[in-house]
C-alpha cells in the first residue's frame, strides 16, 4: 500500500490554509501519493480529541507572538498552541518529518520564530518557511522537499 502524505496545520486568518491547499494540489499533480490534510483548529472547534499518528506528517505553523522584538521579549506563542498540543499528543512528534514556518518579515527577529521553538522542543528540523500566503515558488520548493522526504 502506498504511503499517505499527511499535512498537519493551523491557520487563524486563512493564509496557511490557502498555502496547504495549493501545496496539496501541487503534490497531487506531481505524485501518486494520497494526501490528507489535518486542520488542527477545526479539530479543536469540533471538540474532537487529537488522533495518535502512526504515519509520518509535515507540520505547518504560522507565527503569532505577543508583541516584542524576538530577542529579549516577544517570544511567547499565542493562538497557535493547539498545534503544539497536537504534536505533543501521544508522542506524535516522533512521526513529524519537520515543520514549515510562516509569518511576515516585518516582524524581523520574530519572523517564523515559533517554528524554530517547536523544532528545538521536539527535535525535528525546520524544513523551510514562507511569507503570508506563500508564492508559487514556495509551493514548488516546499512540495519538492515534502516529496523527497516521503520518497526516502
Ligand atoms: C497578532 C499577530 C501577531 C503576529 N506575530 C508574528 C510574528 O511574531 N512573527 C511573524 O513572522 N509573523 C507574525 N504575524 C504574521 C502572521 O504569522 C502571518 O500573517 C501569517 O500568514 C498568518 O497565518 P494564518 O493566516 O494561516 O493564520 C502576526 C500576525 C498577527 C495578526
Amino acid at each position: 500500500m502506498s504511503k499517505t502524505i499527511h499535512l498537519v496545520y493551523i491557520s487563524l486568518s486563512g493564509n496557511t490554509k490557502s498555502f496547504v491547499s495549493r501545496l496539496k494540489t501541487y503534490l497531487e499533480l506531481k505524485s501518486d501519493y494520497p494526501i490528507e490534510t489535518i486542520d488542527v483548529k477545526e479539530l479543536v472547534k469540533d471538540g474532537q480529541t487529537f488522533m495518535a499518528m502512526s504515519d509520518y506528517f509535515v507540520a505547518f505553523l504560522p507565527t503569532y507572538l505577543e508583541g516584542g522584538n524576538g530577542l529579549d521579549t516577544g517570544d511567547v506563542e499565542i493562538l497557535t498552541t493547539p498545534l503544539r498540543e497536537f504534536i505533543a499528543y501521544a508522542d506524535n512528534y516522533r512521526y513529524c518529518y519537520g515543520i514549515v514556518g510562516s509569518g511576515n518579515k516585518n516582524f524581523n527577529h520574530q519572523y517564523c520564530l515559533t517554528a524554530k521553538q517547536y523544532a528545538q522542543q521536539f527535535g525535528f528540523p525546520v524544513l523551510d518557511n514562507f511569507e503570508l500566503r506563500g508564492l508559487a515558488d514556495d509551493v514548488e520548493r516546499i512540495g519538492e522537499k515534502v516529496l523527497a522526504l516521503y520518497r526516502s
